[in-house]
């Protein structure tokens, strides 16, 4: 089950998705965070930010709609409040961040570069780029070289760089990342839905708009790895939709070396640690003895 992603190695495949499992603390006497293949933390920002006004969650058909706003204690915070009980945890720790321009995303990089205990970076690019006048860096190849260009620059931790899915082709935005200096990819984030209150002939959520996740956006996400893994040379981390193993397991086949589980958190707290078990019995029943060896063998011809 053992896994390498970039510098990372991790006893299991199997991660929490940034925002739905808080700074791990909070599912500390429902889960045994021990057995997770990595704890990746909620979005970070250089100041805390309070996010939107509610109503902030939607539940939709299969899925559900967010648009928490990116709320979060800030760096500072995190790193007096929260490293302390995550050092004490034996998966390594993986921060998430995003920022609304380039030197946000560095400034960030260079203060989590300098903190013991976080093993990797993951950076969010799919906000909004106040500087380019409201264009995502995720959604344009040249922005998002720029900002995990720069980003690269202030640290040696390993680098995941987060890919949006409301884009044309996700290829290209992942060989901008990889281009430059990306350790690996996942993907995907929530894709941009809403939801209306008919009659009140209002939007549900305060924000309009918000992201969609859950089983609903499974097989955007699967569809998206198996591009992106076909022409990636460095891993791919699976995310959406993931609510049992069968789910993880086809992200695998698809070619990711790692999935993340979000959405499933708010159902099931205990759900990482049901797909870690259920991928070990699949393994078994198929004879197979590295996890490696599943990893992109999807049958096409
Ligand atoms: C309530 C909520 C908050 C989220 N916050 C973040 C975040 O701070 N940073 C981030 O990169 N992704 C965030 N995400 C996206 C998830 O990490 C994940 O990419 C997405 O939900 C798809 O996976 P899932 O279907 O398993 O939930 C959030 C998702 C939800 C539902």
């Amino acid at each position: 089950m053992a896994v390498r992603i970039g510098g990372l190695a991790l006893k299991n495949p199997v991660m929490t998705a940034s925002g739905t499992f808080g700074y791990a603390r909070e599912f500390e006497s429902l889960v045994d965070l021990n057995r997770l293949g990595a704890i990746i933390v909620k979005g970070l920002a250089l100041k805390p930010v309070k996010g939107n006004p509610p109503p902030r969650i939607v539940e939709t058909a299969c899925g559900m709609l967010n648009a928490i706003g990116l709320e979060n204690v800030g760096i500072e915070a995190f790193e007096t409040d929260k490293m302390p009980f995550l050092r004490t945890l034996q998966p390594p720790i993986i921060a998430n961040i995003y920022g609304t321009m380039i030197e946000e995303y560095a400034a960030l990089a260079e203060r989590i570069d300098a903190i013991e205990g976080v093993a990797a970076i993951e950076v969010n690019i799919s906000c909004p780029n106040v500087k380019a006048g409201g264009v995502v860096f995720g959604v344009d190849p040249f922005a998002a070289e720029r900002v995990v260009k720069a980003v690269r620059e202030k640290t040696r931790k390993t680098l995941i760089v987060k890919l949006s899915p409301n884009v044309t082709d996700v290829t290209v935005i992942a060989r901008s990342a990889e281009a430059a200096g990306a350790d690996a990819l996942s993907l995907i984030n929530t894709i941009t839905g809403m939801a209306i209150d008919i009659e009140a002939r209002r939007p549900r959520l305060a924000n309009i708009t918000g992201g969609l996740s859950g089983p609903a956006i499974k097989p955007v996400a699967l569809r998206m790895v198996w591009q992106v893994a076909r022409t990636a040379r460095v891993p791919v981390i699976g995310i959406g939709g993931i609510m049992r193993p069968d789910d993880a397991i086809e992200f695998f086949i698809a070619g990711a070396m790692a999935v993340q589980i979000g959405t499933a958190n708010f159902v099931n707290p205990r759900t990482t640690l049901d797909v870690i078990a259920g991928i070990e019995r699949y393994l078994e029943r198929h004879g197979i003895k590295d996890i490696a060896d599943l990893v992109g063998t999807l049958e096409t011809g």
